[in-house]
């Protein structure tokens, strides 16, 4: 997979690079990166950690996960190629002389390569590091550079709105902007890309993309996975905010946003933003009626037992934190008035699966006999997002024979059949746009803001009313009864996930779509 524009020379200094984002996601990103073309001939890769760690220790720690993770198989001749740019510092970011020593090897290794590289300072850290370690930087002079230096920050960008605005006022303070790249790894999937391909390069969606045409939209982020090795994180986390907050509502923005004018980073982070600022507020007394709370307890996933949440790894035994979270937005504009998009995700569901269900509208008037209708279903369209990555469409055509009897069928499109490629990893996307200074697919600070302000009433809420029923859903089900309720009060039903059953099937797929 080749690209058009390759990045300048650049320097990527990664904060916390001995743990598992880096191990993970980050160094196989680049190590495919570098197989495919995408580096620039001059870069080098900074690693920094509190451990002691030889070179040698640490590229050996990293070659495990490019073997088990990176899109691109790992041969011993592409890893020592790439192992070259790797370098690994002991790093104490308490000591202020540790930003000096870095702001020193930067300025030599710009030096040797006769260039001004892109200083790229990733901060894969706990949250409570990210503005002590930009400041350090700022304070040895390296945020200075508004065009080749930047920073990215994971998630969770703040806890609620008042510290995501804190941290937006301090790392603002300290680098411009257009230096901070607020990362949400779902905006870098192909298929939520996709999203906007399929609504803006095509003439045919555009004009029933609204409220006389949609019913309802559904969002569903499914995983069979339980917390694992992050329990510390996501007891204080939740599903609320280690997902809805960030993908599950920038997914939302890219479904009900306006036709952006250009494809320029801020139209369409400015139309993004609109959809947020268009959200009805949650009152207090609406919390009961528009969101859902769940936890897991043993159950059965695959034929496999697996433990209650509250018994996980680094979990408090008496945890009150979500892993399962539903809510019912409404968009106040012209275009969706009236419109639910129900969001839903959850540990320890049946599958990992997340898809976009675009739900529309009975057909007005129905012109056939009652005996032709009877299997008949509003059209629908599917985004799958994973693990399959595609689209359907469902619609009504007639079934042969000598009577008029309506039978539903799909169209559907699959990268894997169309493109004969595998999509990039979110990773390499963003990491990618970092490097070219893109900052479409990063969530600008007052998203982030818009987005906390949204699940601010219902953060309060449940953090101060502890749940009397949790555990209240037996893991490898789809969530407590009362996510079917939500649904059901407004005379509905979440949808199965159609790719559910259709990962090597595609036939097996269009029957489970005409089924619901
Ligand atoms: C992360 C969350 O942002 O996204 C995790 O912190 C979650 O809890 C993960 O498992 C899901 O990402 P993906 O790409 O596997 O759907």
């Amino acid at each position: 997979m080749a690209v058009t524009t390759r990045p300048e020379p650049t320097v990527f200094v990664i904060f916390g690079a001995a743990g598992d984002l880096s191990w993970h996601k980050l160094i196989p990103a680049l190590y495919s990166m570098f197989v495919d073309h995408w580096l620039p001939e001059k870069f080098l890769i900074i690693g920094t950690g509190h451990r002691r760690l030889q070179e040698d220790e640490f590229r050996s720690h990293l070659k495990a996960g490019v073997d088990k993770y990176a899109r691109r198989t790992m041969t011993e001749e592409d890893w020592s190629r790439f192992a070259s740019h790797l370098s690994f510092m002991t790093a104490d970011l308490e000591k202020p002389e540790v930003f000096v020593e870095l702001a020193r090897k930067l300025a030599d290794q710009d030096r040797e390569w006769n260039a001004r590289a892109n200083h790229i300072f990733y901060l894969g850290l706990p949250p409570g590091m990210v503005e002590p370690v930009a400041r350090e930087l700022a304070r040895v002079k390296i945020n200075q550079d508004r065009q080749r230096s930047r920073i990215v920050v994971e998630k969770p960008f703040g806890r609620d709105l008042d510290s995501a605005r804190a941290l937006n006022h301090s790392l603002t303070e300290l680098f411009h902007e257009s230096q901070i790249y607020r990362i949400d790894h779902y905006l870098g999937k192909e298929t939520v890309q996709n999203i906007l391909a399929f609504r803006f390069a095509n003439t045919l969606f555009e004009p029933v993309w609204n409220r006389n045409y949609i019913d309802h939209v559904q969002i569903t982020v499914a995983e069979s996975e339980g917390v694992g090795n992050r329990g510390h994180y996501y007891d204080q986390a939740g599903a609320l905010r280690d997902m809805i907050q960030n993908h599950l509502l920038q997914v939302l923005c890219l479904i009900a946003m306006e036709p952006p004018v250009s494809f320029s980073a801020d139209e369409v982070r400015n139309k993004k933003v609109d959809v947020l600022h268009a959200i009805r507020p949650i009152t207090p007394e609406m919390v009961q009626t528009c969101a859902v709370r769940g936890q897991y307890g043993a159950g059965w996933i695959e034929s496999q037992p697996v433990d209650a949440y509250r018994t996980e790894l680094n979990v408090a035994p008496d945890s009150a934190t979500e892993t399962f979270a539903a809510v019912k937005l409404l968009v106040d504009n012209w275009r969706w008035q009236g419109v639910p998009f129900y969001l839903r995700t959850g540990k320890r569901l049946p599958a990992k699966i997340s898809e976009v269900s675009i739900q529309f509208r009975p057909v007005p008037h129905q012109p056939f006999p009652a005996t032709a209708v009877m299997e008949a279903r509003p059209n629908r369209l599917i985004f799958a997002i994973q693990p399959e990555e595609g689209l359907l469409l469902r619609f009504e055509a007639k079934y042969p024979g000598p009577t008029m009897h309506l039978s539903p069928v799909i169209m559907q499109f699959f990268y894997r059949e169309a493109f004969k490629s595998t999509p990039p990893e979110a990773y390499e996307t963003l990491l990618l746009d970092v490097m070219l200074g893109d900052a479409t697919l990063f969530m600008r600070a007052d998203q982030t803001e818009a987005a906390w302000e949204i699940l601010a009433p219902i953060l309060n809420l449940w953090g101060t009313g502890r749940p009397t029923d949790f555990p209240n859903y037996q893991a490898g089900t789809w969530g407590p009864e009362a996510a079917a309720t939500l649904l059901a009060q407004d005379g509905r039903n979440w949808i199965m996930p159609t790719f559910l059953q259709c990962q090597e099937d595609t036939a097996v797929c269009r029957v489970a779509m005409v089924q619901t």
